[in-house]
C-alpha cells in the first residue's frame, strides 16, 4: 500500500524563524509561505532530494495545529505523509482492519492539490498518519 514517504510536517510557533533556520543555517531550498485557509495552517516547503519537509503554522483561530502547540510550545513533528497509489482502497482496506481514519473519511485536497487523508495516532504508535493519493 505505502509508496514513497511524501513530507514530513513539523508544527512550529514562528514560521519566519524556522525557515530563517533551513535556508540561512541548513542551507536548504525553501519555498515562500503558502497560508491555506481551509486547512487553517500556513506552510513553508523545505526542498530536499530525497522528500519535503513542511514547516507548519497556525492559520486562524480553528487551526487544527493549535492544540499541538499548546501542548507542544516549541514545536514538535506533527505528522508523517505517505505516498498511496489508490486513497479510497487504502481507506477500505485500512478501516477493515479497525484502523480509525479521522472526520467524515472522505478525502480532502492536501497542500499539494492531491487527496489526503489522515489516520489516528492511537492506532499508529502515536504518529498522525497522512496519506496521499499520487
Ligand atoms: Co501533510
Amino acid at each position: 500500500m505505502l509508496g514513497r514517504l511524501n513530507h514530513v510536517a513539523i508544527a512550529v510557533p514562528d514560521l519566519e524563524a524556522a525557515t530563517r533556520k533551513y535556508r540561512d543555517v541548513l542551507g536548504a531550498k525553501v519555498s515562500a509561505p503558502q497560508a491555506l485557509p481551509e486547512h487553517g495552517v500556513t506552510v513553508v516547503f523545505v526542498e530536499l532530494a530525497n522528500t519535503k519537509t513542511e514547516l507548519l503554522e497556525p492559520l486562524g483561530d480553528r487551526s487544527p495545529i493549535a492544540a499541538f502547540l499548546e501542548k507542544n510550545p516549541s514545536g514538535g513533528i506533527h505528522h508523517m505523509c505517505y505516498e498511496v497509489e489508490d486513497i479510497i482502497a487504502s481507506r477500505d482496506a485500512l478501516r477493515a482492519e479497525g484502523v480509525r481514519v479521522l472526520g467524515d473519511g472522505e478525502p480532502r485536497t492536501g497542500a499539494h492539490g492531491k487527496p489526503v487523508l489522515f489516520l489516528h495516532p492511537k492506532d499508529f504508535d502515536g504518529t498522525l498518519i497522512e496519506l496521499e493519493q499520487v
